[in-house]
């Protein structure tokens, strides 16, 4: 569970007129260099580091994640103050994956559609960051996400489903679970339905271009 930042920020102090925008880019897939998502990932970060000074973290989920188990969700549900350290050492893991979404500005999650919804890893990524009093909490009114003041992109690939439509059930659970943990503001760029045509992923970059041609930089727009 390596991150590959090129610098880190363990808090989550704001001074937006005197710092980069703080990136997280989150890679599924299982395939490599061929991959499409990774592709648009890769691109949508130059497009941004082109218009914005950035830091990146990159967190690859292609080797995949482990699952929440037994003895996860005992420690979490733990009191803070009374786990002990077989407890602290179980949730490690996810201590460090919520702390880079803490730490970002802005998430760009790289989506394969997989049997209709996201790859295991992303979804085993959502349920180590997804943590009660630490992420959402419970109140009077309901539910509440403390992931604040984020934003996030899905950059999306199908061979054949339509991203968007009745069977896509990744970007609807993504942008509801997202909200859930406070991060409202979610894009979707996606390549579709790549088996049948083959100019989608390169539409897909050129989407890119578009989305972030108003970009104000954050230092300007502050
Ligand atoms: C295990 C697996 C399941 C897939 N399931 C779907 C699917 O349900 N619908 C679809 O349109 N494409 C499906 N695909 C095709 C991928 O979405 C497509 O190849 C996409 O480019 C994957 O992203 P990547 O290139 O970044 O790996 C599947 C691919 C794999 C490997």
């Amino acid at each position: 569970m390596n991150p590959r930042p090129t610098s880190s920020h363990p808090d989550n102090d704001r001074d937006d007129s005197a710092r980069p925008l703080r990136v997280l880019r989150v890679d599924a897939s299982g395939r490599g260099d061929d991959s499409a998502t990774r592709r648009l990932t890769a691109s949508f970060v130059r497009e941004l580091a082109a218009r914005q000074p950035i830091e990146l973290v990159e967190r690859d989920l292609g080797a995949g994640l482990p699952f929440v188990d037994a003895a996860w969700i005992a420690a979490n549900f733990t009191d803070p103050d009374a786990r002990d350290a077989g407890q602290r050492a179980t949730l490690a893991g996810s201590d460090a994956l919520v702390a880079e979404v803490m730490a970002a500005d802005a998430l760009v999650i790289g989506v394969p559609l997989y049997n209709f919804g996201v790859p295991a890893t992303l979804k085993a990524w959502i349920d180590q960051i997804a943590r009660a009093r630490v992420t959402f909490r419970y109140t009077a009114d309901g539910p509440e996400g403390l992931l604040r003041g984020k934003r996030a992109w899905l950059l999306v690939a199908s061979g054949g489903t339509p991203v968007g439509g009745a069977v896509d059930f990744a970007t609807p659970w993504l942008r509801h679970v997202l909200g859930f943990l406070g991060i409202g503001q979610v894009e979707v760029i996606a390549a579709e339905r790549l088996n049948a045509d083959a100019g989608g992923l390169e539409r897909a970059q050129a989407r890119i271009v578009e989305t972030l041609s108003g970009w104000a930089p954050v230092a300007e727009a502050a």
